[in-house]
């Protein structure tokens, strides 16, 4: 297994090669973390600092819990009470924490680019937890194992992202990923959330919902950002349910045993019908969920490798 990487940037700078070599090795924690005893100790010894200075529930813990299940020494740092407040820069906490010895930080932060930035100030594998709306690789990847099993592959499907589009970096992470891996993928929502420079990523442009699902084998929501907002982008959320919320109604017009997929947390009556989120004959929402700690183990035990002297 060949994975020439030092961090986990983003889907960007992986190949195909590289995204199996990813998939497959989290197909077998996929495994391990259905067992009772769910220890390995291929990171035994190393020690992981998870660093969130935005809000996470899913990605936090299922770094944690990956970090635990491989056997490394894991500490969260906790943002909100750190230096940072006291007008620290975000190199210098990176800085104080590598002097440490960390040797995988994992990070997330609003702005983009600033993991990319951190990571060329330390000196151990840092991996993206989501950066501002750049790249959110984990969750692409994660999204991608559960796309592959359901569909048996992942390539030339029909995938629908839907709804916010402009603010989110798991779209970006996807269309990257998705584009790489040779689907067709649709994106759907009103021209203020999908603008049309979008279409650059080879993706076709629908804001008509009705139109944009015919057909599709995935279609895959995306939460309304209104922390990224700073305006009139929806005339309101009642409208946008209507217009743009997918309901057992709008799943219609896509192929019999599409899945529905939602990267959490979901805004339900917003862009998701709640009973449909819960239908587990369409929905594979806590699949994502189960596959994002497979997938982070892997994607650490892999860029432990590449570090000097150790696993
Ligand atoms: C997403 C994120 O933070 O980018 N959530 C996640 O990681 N599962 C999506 C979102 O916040 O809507």
């Amino acid at each position: 297994m060949e994975f020439a990487h030092r961090h986990l940037l983003g889907i960007e700078q992986l190949s195909q090669a590289d995204i199996t070599t990813i998939l497959d090795l989290a197909e077998t924690y996929v495994d391990l973390n259905r067992r009772a005893a769910k220890r390995s100790d291929v990171l035994a010894g190393l020690t992981q600092i998870n660093m969130f200075f935005e809000n996470s529930t899913r990605t936090q813990a299922s770094f944690e819990l990956a970090g635990l299940r491989l056997g490394a020494d894991v500490m969260n740092m906790s943002m909100q009470a750190s230096s940072i407040k006291k007008g620290e820069t975000l190199i210098d906490t990176a800085m104080t924490l590598n002097a440490m010895h960390p040797d995988l930080l994992v990070v997330r932060h609003p702005h983009s680019g600033a993991v990319d930035l951190l990571a060329q100030k330390v000196n151990c594998a840092v991996l993206n937890a989501g950066d501002g709306r750049h790249e959110h690789p984990t969750q692409a990847l994660l999204d991608a194992l559960t796309i592959r099993r359901a569909k048996g592959r992942l390539h030339r499907l029909n995938i629908a992202i839907c709804g916010d589009v402009a603010h989110s970096r798991v779209a970006r992470s996807n269309l990257i990923l998705l584009g790489k891996m040779e689907n067709r993928i649709r994106l759907i929502g009103p021209p203020t959330l999908v603008p049309a420079q979008f279409a650059k990523f080879g993706a076709e442009v629908y804001d008509d919902m009705r139109e944009g699902l015919q057909g599709v084998d995935v279609v895959m929501m995306l939460r309304l950002q209104k922390e990224r907002m700073d305006g009139g982008f929806i005339p309101s959320e009642r409208e946008y349910f209507y217009r743009y919320g997918l309901d057992a109604e709008k799943l219609a017009l896509a192929a019999p045993d599409a899945i529905v997929m939602h990267p959490g947390p979901m805004n339900r009556g917003v862009e998701i019908d709640g009973t449909l989120a819960d239908d587990i004959n369409r929905s594979v929402i806590q699949e994502q969920v189960e596959m994002g700690v497979a997938v982070r183990m892997a994607a650490m035990e892999l860029l432990a490798r590449n570090l000097g002297g150790t696993a």
